[in-house]
This record gives C-alpha cells, structure tokens and sequence, in this order.
C-alpha cells in the first residue's frame, strides 16, 4: 500500500474498471432502448434516436452486440478474472445469515456484520442473479436477430422481456448502493471510479475479511527480500 495522507487501498484494477464502465455504458444504452422499444414507442423515435438519425432498434441491436462482444471477452482474454468473480460469488461462509439479519438497519447505520468475502453476501446474491439475467438477455438477444417471426421468436422476447423485468430493478439496486447514496455504503464508489481505491475506514466497514487479507499481501510483499547482497543468504 502507498503511503497516502488518507490511508487508501487498491479494490479494482484500471483494466478491471474500464471493463465495468464499458458493461454499464453499453447497458443503460439497452435499458434505455429496450424500455422505449417495450412501451410501445417503437415508432416514434426516441432522443437518442433523433439525434443519431439511427431508429431505436438498430441502436438497440448494436448496442446488443457491443454487449454480446464484451461478454466473449470476460469468458476468454478476461477468463481468469471471471473465474475468480464466479468462485467469489458463490461463496457462502458461517455468519453470513447473520449478516443479512443485520443489513436492512447497517444500510443506514454503517455497522454491518463481519463477512469474510471478497463481495459481501448481498452483492454475491446480486451477482448470480445479474450474471444469469445478463445470460438469458445476449442469449435471447442475439436469438432475436435471427429467427424472424415464428413460435421461436414468439418465445425469445418472452425470455427477453420477462429477463428485462427482473433486471431492471436489480440494476437501480446496484446502482443504488454502488453510487454510495445509502449512510452505510458511503465512499464505495470509489472502488469502481476515480482511481479505484478505497479509504482504508470504508474498506473496514463493508469488506472486512477481504481488507485483511489485502494488508496481509502487502506486508509479504514489504518482506521480500531487497536485491542481491541485501538479503542473508
Ligand atoms: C441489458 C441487456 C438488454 C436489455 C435490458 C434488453 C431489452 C430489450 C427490450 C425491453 C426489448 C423490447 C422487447 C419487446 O418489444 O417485446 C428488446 C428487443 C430486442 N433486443 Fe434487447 N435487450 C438487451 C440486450 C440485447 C442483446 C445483447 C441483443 C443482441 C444483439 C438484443 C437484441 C434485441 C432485439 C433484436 C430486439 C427486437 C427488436 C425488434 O425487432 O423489435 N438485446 N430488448
Ligand atoms: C448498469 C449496469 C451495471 C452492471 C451490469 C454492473 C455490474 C457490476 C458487478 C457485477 C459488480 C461486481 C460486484 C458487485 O456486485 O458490486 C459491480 C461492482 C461495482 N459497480 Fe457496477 N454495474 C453497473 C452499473 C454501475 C454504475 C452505474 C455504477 C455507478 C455508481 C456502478 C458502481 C459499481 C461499484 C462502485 C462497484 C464496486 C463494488 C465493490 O467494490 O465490490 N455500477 N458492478
């Protein structure tokens, strides 16, 4: 850790952070679409499609396939990563029941109990349910420009829409506490944006077990040994 005059730790990479703005951008761009599209507004054009002079569903297929394109991307170059994601979210330790006991009041209050993950219990329930809908969506998605009319099509935007439903609330949710809006989540923002550190205080707070181990790396790596001739042996 570097030594700060407010003492930080690192949460996310800068390639980790450029990968979750270009996941947000291109999905609020879907979400805008998808519900303009959905509320029956498909002739009218919308803002963005004025503006463009592109019709809403080519900006929405576009952006689909941005999307459809980031996802191969997180299963391939971004494997490793994804793995770790995965492994982290569907861990489940002793004391985490407890933990959702006592979140409706640490939202407010900030005294959340411990955890030991990486994401706290509620955001690895979160993340299950966003992966999948995110799943079905590019799945369906992608089904949607290619059959044309039909059962089959019939049935992709069943997928597509009722997967946009679910969503959408999980999403506010998100954005909600991951904007830091809420008394106990403040300062999490930081994670994600601005450099991508966390005031060490905010860290103890929400991810306690995960700051731990943090410090822990960084203490080995001030032990390494110094170059050749400062090191005993
Ligand atoms: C966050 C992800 C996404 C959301 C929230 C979303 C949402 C929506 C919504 C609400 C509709 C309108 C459905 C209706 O009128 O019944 C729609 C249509 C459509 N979406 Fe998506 N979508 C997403 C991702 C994708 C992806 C990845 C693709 C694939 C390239 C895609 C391709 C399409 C197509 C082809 C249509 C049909 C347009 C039409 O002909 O009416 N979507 N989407
Ligand atoms: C709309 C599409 C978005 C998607 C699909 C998405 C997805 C994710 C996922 C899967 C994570 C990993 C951990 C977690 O669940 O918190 C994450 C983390 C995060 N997101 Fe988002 N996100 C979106 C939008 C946003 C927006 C608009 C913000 C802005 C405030 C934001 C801020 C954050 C922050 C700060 C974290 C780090 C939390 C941590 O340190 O674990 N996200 N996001």
């Amino acid at each position: 850790m570097t030594k700060h005059r407010v003492r930080t730790v690192e949460r996310y990479t800068r390639r980790t952070r450029w990968y979750h703005a270009a996941v947000y951008i291109t999905v609020l761009a879907l979400l805008g679409t998808g519900w303009w599209l959905l509320t029956g507004r498909e002739g009218q054009p919308s803002p963005a499609a004025r503006l463009t002079g592109v019709a809403d569903v080519t900006l929405h297929t576009y952006a689909g396939w941005v999307l459809t394109g980031l996802t191969a991307v997180a299963v391939t170059l971004g494997a490793r990563a994804a793995r770790t994601f995965m492994v982290e979210s569907v861990r489940v330790d002793k004391g985490d029941l407890r933990w959702f006991i006592r979140w409706p009041v640490a939202v407010v209050t900030g005294r959340f109990s411990h955890h030991r993950g990486h994401f706290d219990p509620g955001q690895r329930v979160a993340n299950l349910v966003l992966v999948t809908l995110l799943a079905a969506l590019v799945a369906s998605g992608v089904g949607l420009t290619m059959v044309v009319g039909g059962p089959g099509f019939v049935w992709l935007q069943r997928v597509h829409r009722w997967a946009t439903y679910l969503i959408t609330p999980v999403l506010a949710g998100h954005i909600l506490i991951a904007a830091g809006l809420l008394p106990g989540y403040r300062g999490v923002a930081r994670a994600m944006h601005l450099g991508g550190r966390l005031r060490i205080d905010t860290a103890r707070r929400v991810w306690p077990g995960w700051l731990d181990r943090r410090l822990a790396e960084d203490d080995e790596d001030d032990q390494q040994p110094r170059p050749a001739g400062d090191s005993p042996d």
